[in-house]
């Protein structure tokens, strides 16, 4: 398989598992529905993808790691759905549909992310494909990438620091926490699924490789807030600027920004390579995502 086709069998087994959430029928249907709605409106599934594939490359094998891929793409849709909301970046288009509320209505998205935040621990913490102890430890590394320290602190700096100039060092510390942190988790996880431990320097290297992909990953994303289109990023263009966000775009420019991503996406695939037998794909995800358009 070339890496096309292997990024499409892993995602297809994230999006196949997805598509049986949240089908139950009752009198919330609707709270249901809504999280369908933003689960599965069609995203990359980047983080389903890298915890398949770490577990992978460390014992050739993904299903382990499946119930962790859900997981992390349930936490992950209700950090998009909170992003959109009026109170913080108010979108109202998100992967290529009109966001969650928008369509729902404000009170339900709330609770549409709050109720996916919960699933997302629930399927860690209940896995049958992994132990109960590796279960707990996915707990923990999930709540700590998206908690109080990292994906909602980064959030809240992302907020609280709009219409200031920053300089490179206090966007950097956003783009770590609020997208190198899930991303990392999403690695760690698929470490953590294997039933072959991996040795200190694979932890260390899948976590050095996260950093640099999310941050390659963050200013791709800024910089095509700026470049691409509504139609083919399937959200809005420009929202950073109405929001007087300071993002590396508007720091240093795209040719800049081009520059910096193809350093940090050099910087991630040396990680993977030293550490991993078959590094192949995941250096090959990250030079995919550095050239991606949505
Ligand atoms: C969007 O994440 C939020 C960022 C961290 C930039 P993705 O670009 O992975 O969004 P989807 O999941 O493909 O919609
Ligand atoms: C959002 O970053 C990151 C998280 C949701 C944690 P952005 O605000 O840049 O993401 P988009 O551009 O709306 O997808
Ligand atoms: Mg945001
Ligand atoms: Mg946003
Ligand atoms: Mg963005």
């Amino acid at each position: 398989m070339n890496f096309k086709e292997e990024y499409q069998a892993a995602q297809a087994l994230a999006e196949q598992e997805l598509g049986g959430c949240f089908l139950a029928k009752g009198p919330h249907k609707e709270l249901l529905d809504a999280m369908r709605y933003s689960l599965l409106a069609g995203g990359k599934r980047v983080r389903p993808v890298l915890a398949l594939k770490f577990c992978e490359a460390l014992c050739g094998d993904m299903e382990p790691a499946l119930d962790y891929a859900c997981g992390i793409e349930m936490l992950h849709t209700y950090s998009l759905i909170h992003d959109d909301l009026p109170c913080m970046d108010n979108d109202s288009l998100r992967r290529g549909k009109p966001t969650c509320h928008v369509k729902y209505g404000e009170w339900l998205a709330l609770l549409a992310g709050d109720a996916l935040q919960a699933a997302a621990f629930e399927r860690l913490a209940l896995s049958s494909r992994t132990s109960p102890k590796a279960n707990a430890k996915a707990c923990g590394i999930l709540a700590s990438a998206a908690g109080r320290h990292n994906m909602c602190a980064g959030q809240y700096l992302d907020i609280v620091e709009e219409g200031h100039t920053l300089d490179e060092e206090r966007v950097t510390q956003i783009h770590l926490r609020k997208t190198s942190a899930l991303l990392g988790a999403a690695c760690l996880l698929g470490l953590t699924a294997s039933p072959e431990e991996p040795f200190e320097r694979q932890w260390t290297a899948a976590l050095d490789y996260a950093r640099e992909l999310g941050l390659a990953f963050q200013i791709r994303d800024d910089m095509l807030d700026v470049e691409s289109t509504a139609e083919e990023l399937g959200k809005p263009i420009g929202s950073d600027a109405n929001n007087g966000k300071t993002t590396f775009a508007a720091l240093y420019g795209l040719d800049k920004c081009r520059e910096l991503v193809a350093e940090h996406t050099r910087l991630a695939k040396q990680s993977a390579a030293g550490a991993f037998e078959h590094p192949e794909f995941l250096c090959a995800l990250a030079d995919s995502l550095a050239q991606r358009k949505s």
